[in-house]
């Protein structure tokens, strides 16, 4: 099993510390490697390392202050234009983020995904912070930087929630 997978948690504090330009590639490279319906790549990504900014993402809603002490952060959007069937891209946001998440564990860095999709107050208040074009639905904020705290392994591996062939026999 890779390492990263066993590993990653979600982390919401981080160190004063600025994130490497050839690692914030690296994370986005990871991202744009995701599986997609149909191969439609639907999303986007706006890297925001401006306090101002980060400090009015952090905002978006109680459980995303954490923003605000990292020292940049990955908007995931979706660019509604390459949406092919409903809710698909939906799907492919989620398999970018988790490898945006494993990425951020392999470059020894800390991340912790905040929700913004599908709540609508999220997603329009997001926009209007990044001024996002409509056809732009923002997904999920990733504030990423170096930590104290350390990704570290967490069983959560529960045989009873695996079934063969049919459910409980
Ligand atoms: C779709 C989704 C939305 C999440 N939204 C938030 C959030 O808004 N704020 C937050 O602090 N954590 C958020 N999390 C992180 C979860 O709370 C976290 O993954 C969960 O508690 C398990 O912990 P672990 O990631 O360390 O395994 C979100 C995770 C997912 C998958």
């Amino acid at each position: 099993m890779l390492e990263e997978i066993m590993i990653r948690r979600s982390i919401r504090s981080y160190i004063n510390k600025n994130v490497e330009e050839d690692k914030i590639t690296q994370i986005l490279k990871a991202g744009m490697q995701a599986p997609s319906s149909k191969n439609s790549c639907p999303w986007e990504f706006v890297v925001v390392d401006n306090k101002y900014l980060l400090e009015k993402l952090s905002a978006t809603h109680h459980r995303a202050k954490h923003i605000n002490g990292a020292p940049m952060c990955i908007v995931i959007v979706g660019n509604s234009n390459k949406f092919k069937k409903a809710g698909k891209w939906i799907q492919d946001l989620g398999a970018c983020t988790q490898n945006i998440l494993l990425e951020v564990v392999n470059q020894g860095l800390a991340a912790c995904w905040v929700g913004v999709f599908p709540k609508l107050k999220r997603v329009d208040y997001v926009r209007q912070v990044l001024d996002l074009p409509k056809e732009l639905v923002p997904y999920a904020i990733i504030p990423i930087g170096y930590s104290l705290e350390e990704n570290e392994f967490v069983d959560k591996y529960d045989e009873s929630k695996v079934h063969r062939n049919k459910y409980n026999k």
